[in-house]
């Protein structure tokens, strides 16, 4: 039986994550470390809090000391790193904090890791670690920083991110391959657009559109909304994520998307429409400082190579993805409530004054 470190597990897509392994793969132990900030939320998993093979921590990636005796006492033989500050206004607010947590996080996993996995610890020219042992470092199209009209992201693309948030992941990419490069770590690395689906913080574009929509505010659209992106169904991103730990060749970066391009006023008006409300509650506010203009993935290296494909269309996705956070107001609520008021207040409200979080409480 395998068990697995998922930290950041009680994220967006962490949770997925966790969810995805108990429910579908009986062959593993899930021990979930997070620090449960802001973005970090054990409702998310209280479908499977009382699993037999699950376990949550709390705690930071940062915290070498906790790290360390989970990886003794779980005998951690697998990796998923998925904590991170990974919002990108934030990362403009308040960079810091991206890069301790995203860098020296993801080293701080690297080094414990390499120390419990290494067949032969004292030996600095060793490079044989234990069977069947993994690091899977959970990255982001945007280190590859933004395209004109055409073209795609490949693997070899060279990394140029753009944003505080951008950097951080490109820089943990390159200590993860470094570690790779000189010690023979088993590593994979996956890179993946943007994701939608159930349980996704309401500072994103999908569910904060659909929180505004349902509460008839403002629906906030950064500069002329043309900004383009690839969109993928979170549960896609999680079977790839799985298939990238069984299947993926060590030492190699695999790039996850959905061949599907949106703009984001695209789905603005998609959920306006899907929701039946009117597109006079769409507000352009200024654009974020550095927004890239269009992500596009290729991913022909994890359809070919390891025989993944999303199974979601968007329409499907979207779908029930608007009918789960309608289906799920509590959860919405609570979520809106208090400091995420602020949050949007010190976002939206300078350039609109009449937007307010009064039916978020
Ligand atoms: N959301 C996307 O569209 C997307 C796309 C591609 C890649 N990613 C990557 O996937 C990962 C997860 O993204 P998400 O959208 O679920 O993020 P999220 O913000 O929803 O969740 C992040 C989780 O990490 C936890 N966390 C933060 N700092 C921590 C620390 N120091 N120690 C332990 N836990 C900590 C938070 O409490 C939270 O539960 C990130 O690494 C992100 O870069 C996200």
């Amino acid at each position: 039986m395998k068990n697995i470190l998922v930290t950041g597990g009680a994220g967006f897509i962490g949770s997925n994550f966790v969810r995805y392994l108990l429910e579908g793969n009986p062959d593993c132990r899930v021990i979930n470390l997070d620090l449960l900030t802001y973005a970090g939320n054990l409702a998310n998993l209280e479908a499977v809090q009382n699993h037999p093979r699950y376990h949550f921590v709390k705690g930071g990636i940062c915290d070498r000391n906790l790290v360390d005796d989970l990886f003794c006492s779980y005998y951690i033989d697998t990796v998923v790193n998925f904590a991170a500050e990974s919002h990108v206004d934030r990362s403009i607010a308040e960079p810091e904090v991206f890069l301790t947590t995203n860098i020296i996080g993801t080293q701080a996993l690297l080094d414990i890791a390499k120390k419990y996995w290494k067949v032969h610890p004292d030996d600095k020219y060793s490079r044989e670690f234990i069977p069947g042992v993994k690091f899977l470092q959970v990255s982001t199209d945007e280190v590859y920083g933004a395209l004109g009209e055409t073209g795609m992201f490949i693997e070899t693309t060279p990394l140029a991110p753009n944003s505080p948030y951008s950097a951080s992941k490109a820089s943990a990419d390159m200590i993860v391959r470094a570690y790779y490069e000189t010690f023979g770590l088993p590593v994979n690395i996956t890179r993946c657009s943007n994701n939608y689906g159930p349980y996704q913080f309401p500072e994103k574009l999908i569910p904060l559109m659909i929180n505004n929509c349902q509460c008839d505010k403002s629906l906030p659209v950064y500069g002329d909304g043309r900004q383009v992106r690839d969109w993928l169904h979170v549960k896609d991103h999680c079977a790839a994520v799985y298939n990238v730990l069984a299947k993926g060749v060590a030492g190699e970066v695999y790039n996850i998307g959905g061949n599907n391009e949106k703009a984001n006023i695209e789905i603005v008006r998609l959920i306006l429409q899907a929701m039946g409300k009117d597109e006079s509650l769409i507000t352009h506010v200024q654009d974020r400082p550095g927004h890239d203009r269009r992500y596009a993935i290729d991913n022909t290296k994890i359809t070919t190579q390891l025989g993944w494909q999303p199974s979601y269309t968007f329409e499907q996705g979207i779908a029930e993805t608007i009918s789960w956070y309608l289906q799920n107001s509590d959860w919405m609520k609570q979520v809106t409530s208090g400091e995420y008021c602020k949050y949007y207040d010190r976002m939206y409200t300078m350039e609109e004054k009449e937007l307010s979080c009064q039916g978020s409480e």
